[in-house]
């Protein structure tokens, strides 16, 4: 995973002590009103800049610094807690999970026989308190030592039941949070209420908790991550147990007495025995982060025996026992700059928000999704504000929220369309997502000049003004009706002679014949280009393997990731109809030189083809009788002669081939012993398959 992450440094004594400042009001902020002032990972940096500057200035420690506090020192209760609800210390990598291991095992003097590796649930901790069997007290961990009576919520919070199965008395500890579900309905009761929106899970559920007066109420579920005897030093055989079993089953009787855990969830707890297993599991859980139904910021370890644990101990903020591995932030705050309004295919004019750049779980965010002009009003949003942004895994990066406190009066109002950005046609604001009145014929123009262009169907003669004028003469909507016009229809056109009639239709019989590469590059499925389409073409055959493939069996075309071929499979879906149209109109559908009986995969290497086995890549212009062909139409040649093409010259490549003007490619191509021919000697190898098969 990540190295040691940076913190910010700190030159001198004031600015320490206004970085102290700084990280105090974040956490009155993070853990008072639930609206952050920093993000987490900025607040993370703050927070080890403060420990670095203290470990190598220990006499200028300030006495309200937040390290070595619970919370930061940010808040207080009134409910003393039985025993102090810690933090835990945090490692970032592999490499300082493995040190922290060692380092625990050399202060016990032995291996550590097994650990719990469970998700770190991104909410609040709450201590519940049963007597009887009957949940009496609520209470949040406030500075560690004393929290808040947070009991007003007994009964709102899924996972902690009025009632345990048994009538034991016990201190159950563990999160409590909203899940996706429980913020979105959440968030529709406040802004029922009040126009306004939470700005994410966690501080919707720390207001939710804290408040007592709220005309409506929100759910929030709960998960245990342990048990304590109640009193501390209660006698009964529960509190023995609790005492002497290993944490794993302590987390079994939890679940047994009725209360939630994660055991149920795809992040449940496992005991593993060794570092590896650990590191495979923290891997298991980060994968899943972004599917679940929940927010983790990280994955926790702790040492499972009673034995191991009390060996440990207990630092003055954290146990030594258990250690929190972050996982990279999935959330920052950033600066709105801009507002992109698009038109999609079908018509609809979806806003996007242009960011300051940001780095985010692994990728740098630049845009972000804004869904729709009813939602940028909802969340209040404003050219200039702060926003925060999430993202987790492969999900497209989505604005939550304004940053409210953080603005300075410079922010600027966003501005809706007034007419269609694509035609300046009127918008059809009848629904929360806008539409372009034309519908899918806002961008036909486009899209027919697209499938028509030189690389796809080729359809000479057909030029813009040509399909403008076709258009609005009622007798296309998209390029599949090309297809279908007759004779008299386009002679009954301005400007239309018997002679470009001809053509036209000429070029039309001879579009319709066009290999199934170049009529799917046509389709203008996003992220399908020329090369990807002769791929997908290859690797089906026909356009019917195609449309009955799903994501998995997309996945197996070369260079074919997973959230591509879940756009592309989406994408077909809503292009079926045009694609029947297509094929109706006697539009080929296959590929040449695939065998019909075969099962789609990979095109093996054909034998006795002269480029089989063999990496082409052409560069400079082409001469000869390769003059007239375009780059596009040479990888076409160099694939229909068993060859792959590329675009570019590594150990792999077999053949350069090189027509005037190379340069770079020529040079690296000779340098790595690559062999370089003229266009000339290269028509020859190929001469028996210079024209398409069809
Ligand atoms: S164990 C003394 N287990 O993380 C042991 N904590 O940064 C401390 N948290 O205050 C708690 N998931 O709010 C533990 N599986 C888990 C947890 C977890 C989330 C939170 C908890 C704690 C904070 C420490």
């Amino acid at each position: 995973m990540t190295d040691t992450p940076p913190h910010t440094v700190l030159a001198d004594g004031a600015a320490y002590a206004e970085a102290v400042q700084l990280a105090v009001d974040a956490n009155a902020a993070y853990y008072g009103a639930g609206e952050s002032a920093l993000d987490d990972d900025a607040y993370d940096r703050l927070f080890r800049g403060i420990q670095a500057y203290e470990a190598a200035h220990p006499e200028e420690v300030l006495p309200h610094s937040p390290t070595g506090k619970v919370a930061g020192g940010a808040v207080t209760g009134d409910v003393p807690h039985t025993v102090p609800m810690l933090s835990l210390d945090n490692v970032f990598s592999a490499e300082q999970l493995a040190k922290w291991v060692t380092g625990l095992e050399r202060r016990l003097g032995r291996p550590v026989a097994a650990f719990s590796v469970e998700p770190k649930l991104d909410g609040l901790a709450v201590s519940a308190r049963y007597h009887a069997g009957r949940l009496t007290r609520l209470v949040t961990r406030g500075d560690g030592v004393a929290g808040e009576d947070v009991s007003h919520g007994i009964g709102t919070i899924t996972g902690l039941p009025r009632r345990l199965s048994r009538p034991v008395t016990v201190e159950i500890r563990g999160e409590v949070l909203m899940t996706a579900e429980q913020f979105d309905a959440a968030c529709a009761k406040r802004r029922a209420h009040d126009g306004t929106t939470f700005a994410n899970p966690r501080s919707a559920a720390a207001g939710t908790l804290r408040a007592k007066d709220r005309p409506y109420v929100c759910e929030l579920t709960f998960f245990g991550y342990g048990a304590l005897p109640l009193p501390p030093d209660d006698d009964s055989e529960l509190a023995a147990r609790l005492r002497e079993l290993p944490h794993s089953e302590i987390m079994e009787l939890v679940a047994e007495l009725g209360v939630a855990t994660t055991a149920a969830t795809p992040v449940a707890a496992v005991v593993a025995t060794s570092v590896e297993r650990i590191q495979e599991r923290v891997g298991e859980v980060a994968a899943a982060r972004a599917t679940l139904p929940f927010g983790i910021d990280g994955i926790v370890i702790k040492a499972d025996s009673a034995a191991d644990q009390a060996a440990a101990g207990f630092g003055t903020r954290a146990p030594r026992w258990a250690i929190a591995y972050k996982l990279p932030a999935t959330e920052k705050i950033t600066t709105l700059v801009g507002v992109e309004w698009s038109v999609g295919r079908t018509g609809v004019i979806a806003p996007r928000a242009v960011l300051e750049p940001v780095e985010l779980d692994g990728s740098t965010v630049t845009y972000a999704t804004l869904h729709n002009p009813a939602d940028i009003a909802r969340r209040g949003l404003m050219l200039g504000d702060h926003v925060m942004v999430h993202k987790a895994g492969d999900v497209i990066p989505r604005v939550e929220a304004p940053v409210v406190h953080l603005r300075t009066g410079q922010e600027t109002e966003i501005v809706f369309p007034e007419s269609c950005p694509h035609c300046q046609g009127e918008i059809d604001r009848s629904q929360e997502r806008w539409r372009c009145v034309r519908g899918r014929g806002c961008r036909a123009v486009a899209s027919i000049l697209y499938a028509a262009g030189r690389d796809q169907l080729d359809i000479e003669t057909l030029a813009e003004n040509r399909i403008v004028q076709l258009l609005d003469a009622g007798l296309i909507a998209d390029f599949a009706d090309l297809f279908t016009l007759t004779r008299d229809q386009i002679l009954g056109l301005d400007r239309m002679g018997e002679t470009s009639t001809d053509k036209l239709l000429a070029a039309l019989d001879q579009a319709r014949a066009r290999p199934l590469s170049r009529v799917f590059c046509a389709l203008g499925v996003r992220g399908t280009g020329r090369s990807m389409s002769r791929r997908i073409a290859r690797h089906f055959g026909t356009m019917d393997a195609i449309l009955a493939a799903d994501s998995e069996a997309v996945q197996e075309v070369e260079g074919m990731g997973p959230e591509k071929a879940t756009l592309l499979v989406a994408e077909l879906a809503e292009l079926r109809p045009l694609i029947a149209k297509l094929a109706a109109a006697g539009v080929n559908m296959t590929e040449p030189g695939h065998d019909a009986g075969a099962e789609p995969g990979p095109p093996g290497d054909a034998p006795g083809l002269p480029l089989t086995g063999k990496t082409v890549v052409v560069t400079g212009a082409m001469t000869g009788e390769l003059a007239s062909l375009s780059r596009n139409q040479m990888n076409e040649l160099i694939e229909r002669a068993g060859g792959r093409s590329s675009s570019s010259v590594s150990a792999r490549t077999s053949l350069l081939v090189a027509g005037e003007k190379a340069g770079a490619k020529r040079a690296k191509a000779e340098s790595l012993g690559v062999e370089v021919i003229t266009p000339d000697d290269f028509a020859t190898l190929v001469a028996g398959h210079l024209t398409p098969a069809i």
